[in-house]
């Protein structure tokens, strides 16, 4: 029997978690834009171009720009695009259809990440419930957050609420600890039933810094990669939510780093 192994999850001094403050409140501000920007006839590129300049002028890096070779601010997520989306002058939001924006910066070497999902205009009552839905399991995961709790809590937050509702939640794709890299231990799951995952032991302490980012779907949960590399579809083409926040575990919960306001 093979043992997986506990990742070692650093933890940030309240000085730090200060500074990923500062960064996620450069990161929520861009985010608001982006709602407010978000309307039938707006191309992915012109969000993407928003997105760059907001968080330039604010004195952060985009952190997604040449991530493994991503050659943009933004990920665009519309309709059945789960993740990774490119932006394009010609990709055109249209009504009735589900927009979702994933967005990264890094200030004074901290990181923070943060995405939501939003309606392009009026859409039917199965993408209202999505994002709800979505929306709910990202508030429900944070709630379970908090010194104590093992980390399969948050991932069975997520998954229980998702399926109740007969969605589906990704499997591919997980969230992750955050800092001074995008990318820290723990990976972080939506989901409890596929073991393999040390994190799930994972008993949460004051200063551990997470990005929660609950992926779900309207049919399958599988998904397939484009020929691009990085665009991220569901396998039968069905819509998908993506909702995700920066936080810091707290000595009594979670403390939001990415307080944007997009509310479905
Ligand atoms: N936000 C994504 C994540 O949490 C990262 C985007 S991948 C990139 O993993 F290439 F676009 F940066
Ligand atoms: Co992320």
């Amino acid at each position: 029997m093979s043992r997986l192994r506990l990742p070692k999850v650093a933890k940030k001094s309240p000085a730090e978690v200060e500074l990923m403050r500062q960064a996620g409140a450069i990161l929520a501000r861009t985010l608001t834009k982006l709602c407010e920007a978000v309307r039938p006839g707006v191309s992915t590129a012109e969000l993407d171009e928003l997105a760059e300049a907001e968080i330039r002028g604010a004195g952060a890096i985009p952190s997604f720009k040449g991530y493994n070779g991503y050659p943009a601010a933004l990920c665009a997520e519309v309709e059945e695009v789960v993740v990774h989306g490119i932006p394009r002058k010609s990709e055109i939001l249209r009504e009735g259809t589900l927009a979702g924006f994933d967005l990264g910066c890094i200030y004074q070497g901290w990181h923070s990440d943060a995405a939501f999902t939003a309606a392009v205009g009026e859409v039917d009552e199965l993408r209202q419930r999505l994002l709800r839905v979505t929306a709910e399991c990202l508030d429900r995961a944070i709630a379970a957050v908090r010194p104590g709790a093992q980390l399969a809590q948050v991932c069975r937050a997520v998954q229980d609420h998702a399926e109740a509702e007969g969605f589906g939640v990704v499997r591919s794709l997980v969230g992750h600890g955050i800092g001074r890299r995008m990318h820290e231990p723990p990976q972080i799951p939506n989901f409890v039933d596929n073991g393999g995952f040390a994190e799930y032991d994972l008993v949460l302490r004051p200063g551990m810094t997470l990005a929660i980012e609950p992926m779900i779907t309207a049919g399958t949960y599988e998904v397939r990669v484009d020929a691009d590399g990085w665009t991220t579809r569901t396998a039968d083409g069905k819509p998908a939510a993506h909702f995700e926040h920066t936080v810091a575990v707290t000595k009594d919960g979670a403390s939001i780093l990415t307080p944007y306001r997009c509310q479905p």
